[in-house]
């Protein structure tokens, strides 16, 4: 397979899109993914066409190395990247984890600024220096690919970073990342940094030059640019930006702004800018990050024209304030698909068209839930079958499943839940009041599955559809012990997709606790 590093041999112009989502986004606060969502982005990343996947840091914890080998094994074209520090330990779980991908690259780094080498590793530059050069030259005994990393670049002295760079390259790097880890450059200080570097390395032609700048001052997607401007052919970027506190470049931003200012910034990419608008909404849904409404590209106000004057130009001409279409980002009408009537084979053939492929259980409860909607929702869209077909999909294996809720709400008399749970096959139900209806459903999954440890981090409440007939789709997060779990439910009912969202962080919340400890897991759920 080819190398990202021989796409740019090839065409000068070539951005290597390399995507940190699973790795710099997911190890931030709140973000974290189990593997199965890991998979369903890294397949969604693939298919947006990212040249290369940074899957995860595999020496962290078992979690993060399973995860980034099984995304090995089911990623067709991108290269998988699995980060180490300058360690042996670290590379070789690197070197195991992306063992099964076609194109794998490990991804190393060391900090080299004074403040880094001073206070964090306590090690001369000397040091570093050979630490740079031991892991890059152990690298390659795993693959070719080796891309090394200045960690806190942009505070280090031209001089050692000069150095660090061209031995990182005598020893076999093919990437060499410029990390503005701090959030600190400005574009233009960036960009020259970038072109001290090719003025001074000598061997820097036989290596690409990548960015990775994060967002503490809103500069990450102009240092980025300006990087490129000055001779990087890779970018490193996340999806809706997420990543270490202001978080990372987004990926959308840098491709649509090489998509629609061509003349101005003449680089190709392979991002299919279509499937933006999905991925950006899946990531969203299950981490529980939502994306600020005028947030450029994937905002809900991205593309809403709401002042008089533009709408009337707008209608007129679009390009009067529109400089993208929304369908470049793959924001188009979500389609009117099926009614009332609809039968199996049409349900059936629908999600087959949107690529579910259910068991015949799975497919009997969803076909179900369908007919149920479409008796309350006069008009069913293909957005109401995603969220009601993952809805289903996501609940397949739990060990707690929602069962039936009623709800007494309103002004008058006590808000109160009464509801039932099935746990391993057996019924329990409780009559539970709360300060309104959602505390009074969490308290009663709390009666039924007692979880004191764990706190409410986070509700959240969206509409798949317009409409006030439109299912609601809820997130809900739960921590415990540090450790974050997203849960999601969807259901035209708030307070059913409430129940079912909470109940999935649960079983993920229970999931985690076993395998961290067995016996405290099935101690929770005894009677
Ligand atoms: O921000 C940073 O410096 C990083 C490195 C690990 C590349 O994420
Ligand atoms: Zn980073």
């Amino acid at each position: 397979m080819t190398r990202a590093f021989d796409k740019v041999q090839k065409d000068s112009n070539r951005i290597i899109i390399f995507d940190t989502t699973l790795r710099d986004g997911e190890q931030s606060p709140g973000c974290s993914m189990n593997l199965e969502e890991k998979l369903k982005m890294a397949m969604m990343l693939d298919d947006l066409g990212v040249d290369v996947i940074e899957a995860g840091f595999p020496v962290a914890s078992p979690g993060d190395f399973e995860a980034v080998n099984e995304i090995a094994k089911i990623v067709k074209n991108a290269t998988v990247c699995g980060l180490s520090r300058a360690k042996k330990s670290d590379i070789e779980a690197s070197g195991q984890a992306i063992k099964p991908a076609a194109s794998r690259r490990i991804h190393t780094f060391i900090g080299t600024s004074p403040i880094h080498m001073r206070y964090q590793l306590q090690m001369p530059p000397e040091e570093v220096l050979n630490a740079v050069v031991e892991s890059v030259s152990f690298s390659r005994n795993f693959t070719d690919d080796v891309e090394w990393s200045a960690m806190d670049a942009t505070r280090t002295e031209d001089d050692f970073l000069c150095q660090c760079v061209e031995a990182a390259i005598k020893a076999g790097a093919c990437t060499i990342n410029i990390p503005d880890t701090v959030g600190y450059s400005v574009p233009s200080e960036y960009g020259a940094q970038i072109a001290m570097l090719f003025a001074r390395v000598p061997n820097i032609d036989q290596a690409i030059i990548s960015t990775h700048c994060h967002n503490d001052l809103g500069l990450a997607v102009a240092n980025s640019l300006s990087g490129v401007q000055n001779g990087a052919r890779q970018i490193e970027c996340t999806i809706n930006g997420i990543g270490e506190r202001a978080g990372n470049a987004a990926l959308e931003e840098i491709a649509m702004t090489l998509r629609t200012r061509s003349d101005n910034l003449p680089y190709t990419h392979n991002i299919d800018t279509t499937k933006i608008v999905k991925i950006s909404r899946t990531l969203s849904t299950i981490t529980g990050f939502s994306v600020q409404p005028n947030k450029a590209i994937v905002g809900a106000n991205a593309f809403a024209h709401a002042s008089g004057i533009h709408q009337d130009g707008v209608l007129k001409h679009a390009q009067t304030y529109e400089i993208m279409t929304p369908e470049s980002v793959g924001l188009n009408e979500s389609k009117l698909v099926l009614a009332k009537h609809s039968g199996r084979a049409a349900f059936k053939n629908k999600l087959q068209e949107l690529g579910f492929d259910l068991g015949k259980n799975a497919f009997q409860d969803a076909f179900a839930r369908f007919k149920n909607l479409a008796d309350k929702k006069k008009e069913i869209f293909e957005d109401d079958i995603i969220a009601l077909v993952e809805d289903e999909v996501i609940r397949e294996n739990e060990t707690v499943r929602f069962v039936s809720l009623q709800i007494v709400a309103g002004t008058t008399g006590p808000q109160t839940a009464e509801l039932c749970l099935e746990i391993d096959g057996e019924e329990k139900c409780t009559k539970v009041e709360g300060n309104g209806p959602v505390d009074a459903i969490f308290k009663a999954i709390r009666e039924i599955v007692p979880h004191e440890g764990a706190r409410l981090q986070l509700y959240q409440v969206h509409a798949v559809t317009g409409g006030t007939d439109a299912q609601a789709e809820v997130t809900v997060r739960l921590e415990e012990g540090g450790k974050t779990v997203n849960g999601q439910g969807a259901d035209s009912d708030t307070l059913v997709a409430s129940a079912r969202a909470y109940i999935h962080a649960l079983n993920k919340l229970l999931l985690k606790r076993e395998s961290l400890n067995p016996q405290t897991a099935s101690d929770a759920l005894a009677p």
